[in-house]
């Protein structure tokens, strides 16, 4: 069963804006997987379709969490809240309560799981601070759990937005360009964290950056969009300057701007490899089916 499964969403807004244009995606459990593409791609609104915050288009379509469907033919599920459980959300500007502490921050994570009497109460027990000490020190901020959430620095924000992910036991994180007011310092930190979430908690990760090399550097596998639609889905290796180019014409100016002075250089080679697939002939050696659209691959 796949962590995230997503068949031919489309989204109109009300204006006539075409953000999403019949996306089919597949992750499965475990993977880390980076959405990229322009501004105004639709990478907020592909992430706040899959966490069932906006209803797609009333079309034939479907995402289903781990099995679960949380939205079908443009209505989102009466059971939508329980589903989100297994979501932990990062937005860009960290979504902290600014005059509660860092620690009552990461400890509404874990409200979904307690009785209402408690919620009502604010009274946590033991047990739950404990674990949210527990992912506070992980992510490396435990000294800060008494401050409030607005003394952090952006970078500490964001780490105690993953804190508050792992106490709520989330299974998949999805976060929208969670470096993107960071520091290149911040920026790594904030990576490294999830990475850890990913691969010492089993995680599931699907985390939209603007910065194409963070997304080679992290993620094995990279989603990318160009208006609404997705037009290339396989090894993050293989996104060469070239192939960007390709996929994103003039807009690869934008994506390539911070990535030309990195320490990634030998993508012409693998790009040369991978640019022009045959739809029936993927590369073998991915773990992952490889799609080059808009040529149909399901
Ligand atoms: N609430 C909205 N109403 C109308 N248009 C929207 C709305 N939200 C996003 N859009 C449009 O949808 C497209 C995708 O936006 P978005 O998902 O925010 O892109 P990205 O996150 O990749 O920058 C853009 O053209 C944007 O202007
Ligand atoms: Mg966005």
């Amino acid at each position: 069963m796949e962590a995230i499964r997503i068949e031919r969403l489309s989204k109109t807004f009300a204006n006539g804006r075409k953000a999403l244009d019949e996306i089919d995606l597949r992750v499965e459990p475990g993977e880390m997987v980076a959405l990229i593409g322009a501004s105004g791609s639709g990478k907020s609104t592909l992430l706040r379709h899959i966490a069932g915050f906006t209803a797609s288009d009333a079309q034939p379509s479907q995402i289903a969490i781990l099995g679960r469907p949380i939205q079908q033919n443009g209505r989102i599920v009466r059971e939508v809240r329980s589903i989100r459980r297994d979501i932990g959300f990062v937005f860009q500007q960290f979504n902290l309560v600014n005059r509660l502490s860092v620690e009552t921050n990461v400890l509404v994570g874990a409200l979904s799981r307690l009785s209402w009497w408690r919620r009502l109460t604010g009274l946590f027990p033991r047990a739950e601070r404990a674990l949210s000490m527990a992912a506070l020190n992980e992510v490396g901020i435990g000294e800060h759990a008494r401050e409030r959430a607005a003394n952090l620095s952006g970078g500490q924000q964001q780490r105690a937005a993953l804190a508050r992910a792992l106490v709520q036991r989330a299974r998949i994180v999805l976060a929208d360009e969670p470096i993107a007011s960071l520091d290149p310092e911040s920026s790594r930190r904030v990576m490294d964290m999830l990475r850890a979430l990913n691969v010492d908690h089993q995680l599931t990760v699907l985390v939209s950056l603007h910065q194409v090399d963070i997304a080679m550097q992290y993620c094995p596998r990279t989603v990318a969009l160009r208006r609404g639609k997705v037009v290339y889905d396989g090894p993050s290796a293989a996104l060469g300057p070239a192939l960007l180019k390709k996929l994103y014409g003039d807009d690869a100016r934008e994506l390539l701007d911070e990535t030309r002075d990195s320490a990634h250089a030998n993508h012409a080679t693998h790009t040369a490899t991978v640019a022009a697939p045959e739809p029936d002939n993927p590369p073998a050696a991915t773990g992952y089916a490889f799609a080059l659209k808009p040529a149909h691959s399901n």
